[in-house]
């Protein structure tokens, strides 16, 4: 009987700056609890993480959040960490699911973006709204940089995900991939479309986007076996 081995690949990249996730408790499907979030904070600085950008979804008519609800949900939050003696710099954005309502919001200059002014976008996962090149287009006039979140999970992407990822570059958009997708946690081709975005060299962000202690185990266990935070 014949075996193959195949050698595991190591991979290398920052992630000193976690700008995708969903730790700011009960606003969205991901952590539900305070403490749930205060532990993913913790265990995520523990692996090398030295800031946050957190980012709830703002979707429509789903999960609608604003900047009054995120900003309530992070001061809670720092202030639960602050009194236990853990100073983390933090901030809240959002993942905006692109969609005709992002119109709106950008008519009435509601979009909430990191310092930097940086926008996470998502495509809807069953397809891209025919709104996309639109709502790019403006939040660029406006002075934000569109950043895509994790592309390797787009099945209308897998086809040819470089590619894909080479025309949003083209619209002005950066890249985020997600770093449990080097995991196998979201499926086969979402590995592969993973390896072929780090191989390509596209891509500019490596985040959590956690939504919570299960996937935070994952997160550890890829950390310790293949990962070099450099
Ligand atoms: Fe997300």
């Amino acid at each position: 009987m014949m075996r193959w081995f195949r050698r595991h690949k190591k991979y290398s990249f920052e992630w000193k700056h976690d700008r995708h996730s969903h730790i700011l408790p009960d606003l969205d499907d991901g952590v539900k609890t305070l403490s749930e979030a205060v532990e993913l904070v913790k265990r995520m600085t523990a692996l090398g993480v030295e800031r946050f950008t957190f980012t709830p979804h703002i979707a429509f008519p789903g999960m609608l959040n604003n900047k009054d609800n995120i900003g309530g949900s992070l001061l809670i939050l720092k202030k639960y960490l602050e009194s236990e003696g853990l100073r983390v710099p933090m901030e809240a954005a959002a993942e905006y699911r692109m969609g005709e309502f992002m119109l709106d919001l950008l008519d009435r200059d509601d979009i909430l973006a990191s310092s930097s002014g940086e926008v996470l976008v998502e495509h809807s996962f069953y397809a891209p709204t025919c709104y996309t090149d639109d709502i790019l287009c403006r939040l660029r006039d406006k002075g934000y940089q569109p950043v895509l979140a994790h592309p390797e999970r787009y099945p209308f992407y897998l086809d040819d995900v470089v590619k894909h990822c080479e025309e949003m570059k083209h619209k002005g958009c950066k890249i985020q991939v997600n770093i449990l997708s080097f995991t196998g946690y979201y499926g086969k081709e979402v590995l592969h479309a993973v390896q072929k975005l780090y191989d390509a060299g596209i891509v500019d962000y490596y985040a959590s986007d956690i939504h919570g202690l299960k996937q935070m185990d994952l997160l550890e266990d890829f950390m310790k076996g293949e990962f070099f935070n450099s």
